[in-house]
């Protein structure tokens, strides 16, 4: 990655932050929660573990891009059976459907790219040029796509992305987006930045 790359894809990142953040507001995301144990931002943007307070996202919500771990966005989005349900009849459509370029821990290499089936968590850079996707998460024909399911959509050169990160062939992204190490303190608590408690 370039420099101008790099800077280029952050100040699109803190543009395409408001915005978004807009579009998770409509879908009746939630204010995003930091535990009060959580290192400070400047810990953060070195590589703490990160605690979040996800209750208030509803099913077929997002939370998101949160600046969080080492400073990278972070979505969430709690998803639904009917979701799940589209994210088995893909397969066909994608460039890695069972993610063999790995781009996520072992406990996340299957088809929803979760530990939890209904809770999907995602670095929100896009791993073509790393500008941030916009969430368009309703299961609904878009501008760009008449027959989507629900995903990611990254508007610098179109790289699109479903509801598990995984991208869709003819993208210029030729990887899936990047889950996380995580675990789940509870289940309203993941904890972003580790596998396990004891890591
Ligand atoms: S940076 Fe996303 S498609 Fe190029």
């Amino acid at each position: 990655m370039s420099d101008d790359g790099t800077n280029s894809g952050r100040r699109r990142f803190l543009i395409n932050t408001t915005s978004a953040i807009g579009v998770a507001g409509v879908a009746g995301a939630a204010v995003p929660f930091v535990g009060s144990w959580n290192p400070s931002a400047k810990a953060r943007a070195a590589g703490a573990p990160v605690r979040l307070d996800i209750s208030r996202i509803e099913p077929g919500g997002i939370m998101g891009p949160i600046p969080a771990w080492r400073g990278k966005p972070i979505f969430i989005v709690r998803r639904t059976e009917e979701v799940l349900d589209a994210l088995s009849g893909m397969a066909d459509l994608l460039q890695d459907p069972d993610s063999e370029v790995l781009e996520q821990p072992e406990y996340a290499q299957n088809e929803h790219r979760s530990r939890r089936p209904e809770v999907l968590i995602l670095v929100g850079l896009c791993p073509h040029l790393f500008c941030s996707p916009t969430p368009h998460i309703e299961l609904q024909p878009e501008p760009f796509d008449q027959e989507w399911k629900g995903g990611f959509f990254c508007p610098c050169h179109g790289s699109r992305f479903d509801l598990a990160g995984r991208v869709y062939k003819g993208s210029p992204s030729s990887r899936n987006m990047q889950v996380p190490p995580h675990y789940f303190e509870d289940d309203n608590v993941p904890v972003i930045g580790l596998d396990t408690e004891d890591a």
